[in-house]
């Protein structure tokens, strides 16, 4: 009998293995060319447009090109526009999350959320790609959506522990309903299980029970949390860290290398304070603080410099402070920081918190104390009070906490400070916080 004759490859197959190989052999440039070709010739082959995209991806990352990734993103999108027509459901859930991947680190969040619909509809069975969307949304803070999708996924899954996370993160910080948040965020915490296991969630569940008065449970959570390598230690826990850095909950001007700068401007704290004063009398100038820190009481700020950069219009009303910052590049130009006036009235308590990074130092210039012994803030373990017209320097990455209980108003110049260690090229690469 005759042999088979060989099977003959059909010639889009033949094209594309060709292609493939070209990106294996790292023969980038003519790849492209060939996966170009293969798009034209075969626009309505699926496969086409994922092995170009994928290419394209490659190359974004190598080049460090968002130009390029913004072309494999629209690659992703040809492809993933074939729908039914493509047979496989993982390539294209992973052709989605690559997708998803991209635009989220593009900052493109709200095209994000409809590749994530996109491939829910498909695979409506899992909730894992239900838990992406809300992270997805958690990423940009809209914890409205947070909630949402998270209680679409518990009605069909009630014990998914990342479901319940993004819940009991809703319930947190949209809601502030700390009793309701402690169930959920206590559970997810504790089950270990893969995308639940972040220094964010930690630190949730700490605040929530420190919120609610359950000071040993909170430091178990934390503990866990330094074993785990998410903080620094007990009391450190910032999250947005450079390793290495000294780290004390005070410090003393000289320590710093800052102290000149801190004694021009502590001589001139009366000119500071009459600038202060003088916009806490016209209303409307000092902005409440956003951040859900505040227990009770009215807790404001007047911003002067954020992210290293001048606040144009508020430095304008308080010329002869800004002035003598700009004297203070150290500070002034801080991009994990800020200056601000701060006022605290009467009757304030600012829950345990922890700043954002270990990459500042914090200065108090004290302008306005006239009850010393009815305010105090406990960095750590230790705790200590404001009085007119001195300055204490304290690192805000550790835990610290706030009280006012006597009657009048207290006025202070918060200035952040790149943490000395840091090097000149640190302080230039350092992403704003
Ligand atoms: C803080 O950094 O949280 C407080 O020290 C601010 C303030 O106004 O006391
Ligand atoms: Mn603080």
């Amino acid at each position: 009998a005759a042999a088979a004759p060989a099977e003959k490859e059909d010639p889009f197959e033949q094209e594309l293995r060709k292609a493939n190989e070209e990106m294996i052999r790292e023969n980038y440039a003519q790849a492209l060319r060939s996966f170009n070709t293969l798009t034209t010739n075969f626009a309505h082959e699926p496969s086409a447009h994922l092995g170009r995209a994928r290419l394209l991806e490659l190359l974004a990352k190598k080049e460090r090109s968002n130009q390029r990734l913004w072309e494999a993103i629209d690659g992703y999108k040809r492809y993933l526009a074939f729908g039914e027509l493509v047979a496989s459901n993982k390539e294209f859930q992973t052709a989605g999350e690559s997708c998803i991947e991209n635009l989220r680190f593009l900052g493109h969040h709200r095209q994000a959320t409809n590749i994530h619909e996109l491939l829910i509809k498909r695979l409506p069975e899992d909730p894992r790609l239900r838990n992406q969307l809300s992270l997805t949304y958690l990423m940009v803070n809209n914890l409205q959506q947070v909630e949402k999708v998270a209680v679409e996924t518990l009605k069909l899954w009630p014990t998914n522990a990342v479901a319940q996370l993004h819940y009991g993160l809703a319930l947190r910080q949209f809601h502030a309903d700390y009793p309701k948040a402690l169930p959920y965020l206590k559970y997810a915490v504790e089950s270990e299980e893969e995308g639940t296991q972040e220094a964010f969630f930690y630190l949730s569940l700490g605040e929530t029970m420190q919120r609610l008065s359950m000071k040993s449970e909170a430091l178990e959570v934390y503990s866990k949390g330094v074993a785990k390598g998410f903080f620094a230690s007990l009391y450190q826990r910032s999250l947005y860290n450079e390793p290495r850095l000294r780290a004390q909950p005070f410090w003393q001007p000289k320590e710093t290398g800052y102290d000149r700068q801190l004694e021009k401007l502590t001589l001139n704290w009366r000119a500071i304070r009459d600038e202060g004063l003088a916009l806490l009398g016209r209303s409307g100038f000092f902005e409440d603080e956003a951040e859900l820190l505040r227990d009770k009481g009215v807790w404001q700020q007047y911003e002067l410099y954020a992210q290293g950069r001048r606040v144009k219009d508020n430095c304008r009303r308080a010329p002869i402070t800004c002035s003598l910052l700009e004297e203070f590049p150290e500070s002034a130009g801080c991009r994990r920081g800020q200056v601000k006036f701060s006022v605290m009235e009467s009757k304030t308590h600012v829950w345990p918190h922890c700043g954002p990074t270990n990459c500042r130092l914090r200065a108090h210039l004290t302008l306005a104390a006239p009850e010393p012994e009815k305010t105090s803030l406990r960095v750590a373990e230790q705790e200590r009070t404001w009085r007119e017209g001195e300055l204490f320097i304290f690192d805000d990455s550790f835990e610290h906490e706030v009280w006012h209980n006597g009657s009048q108003p207290r006025l202070v110049l918060i200035l952040d400070m790149w943490h000395p260690q840091l090097s000149a090229a640190q302080r230039r690469s350092l992403t704003p916080i």
